[in-house]
């Protein structure tokens, strides 16, 4: 289950998300602004980077690691890479070639569905809790902000 204080964290961002957003999210939907809102609310406090950090070992930590390539790539600096650029990790031939760049919508995408996303992959799992989804994502963001331009 999800912490309280991680949830609040949520809410005040998905407000303040209602407030500020839309501009320069096209297409968008005022929710997937906001929600995308809420993975902007960097740094995460304390303690929501915590629980995101530990959702992640749950959910990801069998197959990676934020420091070293295990089974899947490391995870240092993936939010904001080109798809398949973690040095020395054996690729999968359709994420080498992919020239998808992780972001929200993309990395989203992605743990819903790998397969749908780049077919021909090679990762075995699907995230399809979007909250957790959202979670694990900013966690990833929160590890590759150095690596990204503001
Ligand atoms: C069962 C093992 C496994 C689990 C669990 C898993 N992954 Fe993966 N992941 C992989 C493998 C293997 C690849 C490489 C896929 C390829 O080369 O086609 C990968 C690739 C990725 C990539 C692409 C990275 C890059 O450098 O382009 C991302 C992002 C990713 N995983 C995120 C996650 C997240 C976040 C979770 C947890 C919600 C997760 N994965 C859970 C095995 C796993």
């Amino acid at each position: 289950m999800i912490n309280p204080i991680l949830l609040r964290s949520w809410l005040i961002g998905a407000l303040s998300g209602a407030a500020f957003c839309i501009v320069g999210y096209g297409n968008l939907s005022a929710n997937d602004a906001s929600a995308l809102r809420v993975n902007e609310e960097l740094p995460l406090s304390a303690a929501a980077l915590d629980e995101a950090k530990a959702l992640y070992q749950r959910r990801c930590g069998a197959c990676h690691s934020i420091e070293t390539n295990r089974i899947g790539p490391k995870h240092q600096g993936v939010f904001g890479r080109e798809a398949g650029s973690a040095l020395d990790y054996n690729y999968s031939d359709a994420l080498a070639q992919s020239d998808l760049i992780w972001n929200e919508q993309t990395l989203d995408q992605w743990l819903a569905n790998p397969e749908a996303t780049i077919p021909g992959q090679k990762m075995g799992y699907r995230l399809s809790s979007a909250e957790e989804r959202k979670v694990i994502i900013a966690y990833l963001r929160s590890q590759s902000e150095t690596s990204v331009a503001p």
